[in-house]
């Protein structure tokens, strides 16, 4: 009835005279119950002048015919308005806290009644205020996944930290992840939040998608990775090659190099070219000389046009990375912190700019093959989606991700976004895994030596790998396993519940977990892959012998959940095989050419160095940071601020 504007009475209000709007305690439950009904009145009544004949004997009609009855006197009208106005808004409040009991009461109920328990919940201040103090706060000197590491260690497997009345239920324990992931994964989607953080940066491509439109671009894309495909050696090795050859010219002009820059334009150009067919030409443009260089030899970088572009694409784009990681923090209220300007959007014009001539090339190469269509982006997703359009087409000989999916739309913003989203996981992933390895080696001469021994034996000191050299290369694969264990690319992720889920307990005994429908669950991968009762005491040290020796047997064969640098289940890193290749073989060309690598910490810049506070005791309850020699960070994937500048000695000065 509440809302109605009918003509049946409404028999216990029927009996009140029409003034009741003046009695305050009335008043007050008036306005609850119409809260929403009151402001539609106040809208016929101010444009309105049927108002006696909507005057009914309801709730809402004695608000009307008391605002009527006012009609001679416009300003005591307008006081009434201004007067109802305060008391409505006096009774938000109320209404919240209704609102957020009710939904509290409401899941313990619901847990109760699946003999599930909520998962505990970190004591905050009202609405979790200090919590999202302490987040944005510390976004600049956290460790990534530290403080959920933390948590759980102190409260259990799974922790509910609610900030701004939002429950968000965090974890790092395999068999709720593996739920997640694998064994629920229909009860788990991405989620309206994380599309609300990320879809100025990812748009409408895989990443975000949820449903029948996440099956869309997955069918869409998976053919482009099939084994052959990405076992392209010579393209990965003629940019391994080149990428030698810049750190060798450099190097020998008597500088430092960063190295995750190189690896980053390695990436960003074998990528470009697998996926578009597009050199960017990154490794062509100088690099960066080191901060101190910079200020006693004035040199600069003498860049052409395409080149600058192409850098100004690679840093608007981690600048994006990193605005977007800033929103989670805050939850649904990023959008205040982003007033008046969307820091996303702004970085996102030169992302376009970059990108579009080769969308307009290829689209160009194809003109005529593909029809022209003026619907907007939303209804071409909806219509494909609705006719069930991708059929496991075979990618030709020599065709480019963009040709290929030419085949499916010729919606620019669809091909954009998806070029972009694999663009982005093709280049960060795979240059953070290789940033780190060379970060680990610089500490762990005895792994180089080691690991040189295997490539000069296998595939000797000139020749080009082949993929039957790099299956060969146990220990080549423990290094990069054992990297991306400690430092995994992608270290925190999210899913929310499409619907309410029971996770059983993990100990027998304890009841099962309650997660409520459309809570956000993140989870963090670098904690799992660092917890020392999944991984054994020395679960902190990088020894890629673990994925050889006893341990791999006694730790990760019975439990392979507890390893999940690619994901895993329907959502399954598609670019799984294409990372282990490009990285084995950069680094078997990499380990031809260099004997040594140290890192330079005269060359590394004020902003790489950890935190002071890393090294107190106190304050690296876990012992994550004290060992750190660099500044380790996380937007969408794990990186070093300011880099990782090494030197190198090159194998024939030996
Ligand atoms: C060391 C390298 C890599 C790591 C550690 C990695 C890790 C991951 C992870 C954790 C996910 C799951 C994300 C999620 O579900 O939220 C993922 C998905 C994906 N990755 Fe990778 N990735 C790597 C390299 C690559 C490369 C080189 C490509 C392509 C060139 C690629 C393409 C994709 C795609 C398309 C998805 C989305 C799958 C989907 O949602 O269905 N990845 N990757």
């Amino acid at each position: 009835m509440r809302g109605s504007l009918s003509d049946e009475p409404t028999p216990a209000i029927q009996t009140k005279p029409c003034n009741l709007i003046d009695k305050p305690a009335s008043r007050i439950a008036l306005n609850i119950l119409n809260y929403f009904d009151v402001m539609k009145g106040i809208k016929m009544a101010t444009s309105s002048n049927k108002l006696h004949q909507t005057c009914q004997p309801s709730r809402q009609a004695h608000f009307f015919s008391h605002a009527a009855s006012q009609r001679s006197s416009s300003r005591r009208w307008v006081s009434s308005f201004c007067a109802n106005a305060l008391v409505l808004l006096s009774t938000i409040p109320l209404v919240a806290t209704v609102r957020i009991w009710n939904a509290i009461f409401r899941d313990w109920r619901d847990a109760r009644a699946n003999g599930a328990v909520l998962p505990p919940t970190k004591p905050s201040l009202i609405g979790g205020l200090d919590l999202l103090k302490e987040g944005v706060m510390n976004a600049d000197k956290i460790y990534p996944g530290e403080g959920l590491a933390v948590l759980t260690d102190k409260m259990g497997p799974i922790v509910n930290l609610r900030i701004l009345f939002e429950n968000r239920i965090l974890t790092a324990e395999p068999e709720y992840i593996k739920a997640m992931l694998a064994t629920q994964f229909s009860s788990f989607e991405k989620g309206a939040d994380q599309r609300g953080f990320f879809a100025d940066l990812l748009g409408t491509g895989v990443f975000l998608a949820d449903g029948d439109l996440w099956k869309f671009h997955r069918g869409m894309t998976r053919p482009f990775f099939k084994r052959e495909r990405v076992s392209d050696f010579a393209l990965f090795d003629r940019y391994s090659l080149a990428a030698i050859d810049t750190i060798k010219q450099r190097l020998r002009s008597g500088f430092a190099v960063d190295f995750q820059d190189v690896i980053t334009r390695f990436a960003m150009d074998a990528s470009g070219e697998f996926l578009f067919g597009y050199d960017a030409r990154t490794l062509e443009a100088g690099l960066p000389y080191p901060y101190n260089a910079l200020k006693t030899t004035g040199r600069e970088t003498a860049l052409d046009a395409d080149h600058e572009k192409s850098l100004e694409f690679a840093r608007a784009l981690n600048r994006a990375q990193d605005a977007a990681m800033r929103r989670g923090p805050v939850g649904p209220v990023w959008p205040l912190f982003e007033f008046w300007s969307n820091k996303i959007l702004r970085e996102m014009g030169t992302v376009r700019e970059f990108l579009d001539p080769i969308l307009q090339r290829a689209i160009g190469g194809k003109a005529g093959s593909v029809a022209v269509n003026s619907a907007t982006t939303e209804e071409n997703l909806e219509k494909m989606v609705a006719q069930n359009v991708v059929k496991d087409r075979e990618v030709q000989e020599g065709e480019t991700l963009v040709e290929h999916l030419l085949h499916y739309t010729q919606d620019q913003t669809i091909l954009r976004d998806e070029i972009l989203n694999i663009g982005l996981a093709g280049r960060d992933t795979t240059s953070s895994l290789l940033t780190f390895v060379i970060y680990m080696l610089t500490a762990h001469p005895h792994v180089l030596a080691k690991l040189r021994a295997e490539v000069l034996e296998v595939v000797g000191p000139n020749a080009a790998p082949t993929h039957e050299m790099i299956r060969e290369m146990k220990y080549m694969r423990a290094v990069l396993n054992e990297t991306l264990r400690l430092y995994p690319p992608v270290p925190l992720n999210m899913r929310s519940s499409a619907e309410a889920v029971v996770l059983p307990p993990v100990k027998p005994g304890e009841k099962p977990f309650y997660i409520p429908a459309n809570t956000k669950v993140p989870f963090a991968t670098i904690v799992m892959h660092r917890r020392p009762d999944l991984w054994g005491p020395d679960a902190l040290q990088w020894d890629p012998e673990r994925f050889i020796d006893q341990r791999l047997h006694k730790y990760l064969t019975p439990n392979p959940f507890i390893f999940l640098p690619f994901s895993a289940g329907p959502r399954i890193c598609l670019g799984q095989q294409f990372a282990y290749h490009e990285t084995s073989v950069f680094l078997v060309r990499f380990l031809q050419a260099f004997s040594g690598v140290s890192l330079d910490m005269a060359a590394q810049p004020p902003e790489s160095y950890p935190p002071a506070e890393w090294k107190d005791p106190e304050k690296d309850p876990l012992s994550w940071k004290r060992g750190e020699r660099l500044f380790v960070k996380s937007h969408l994937t794990l990186y070093v601020n300011g880099g990782v500048w090494v030197r190198m000695q090159e194998a024939e000065q030996e």
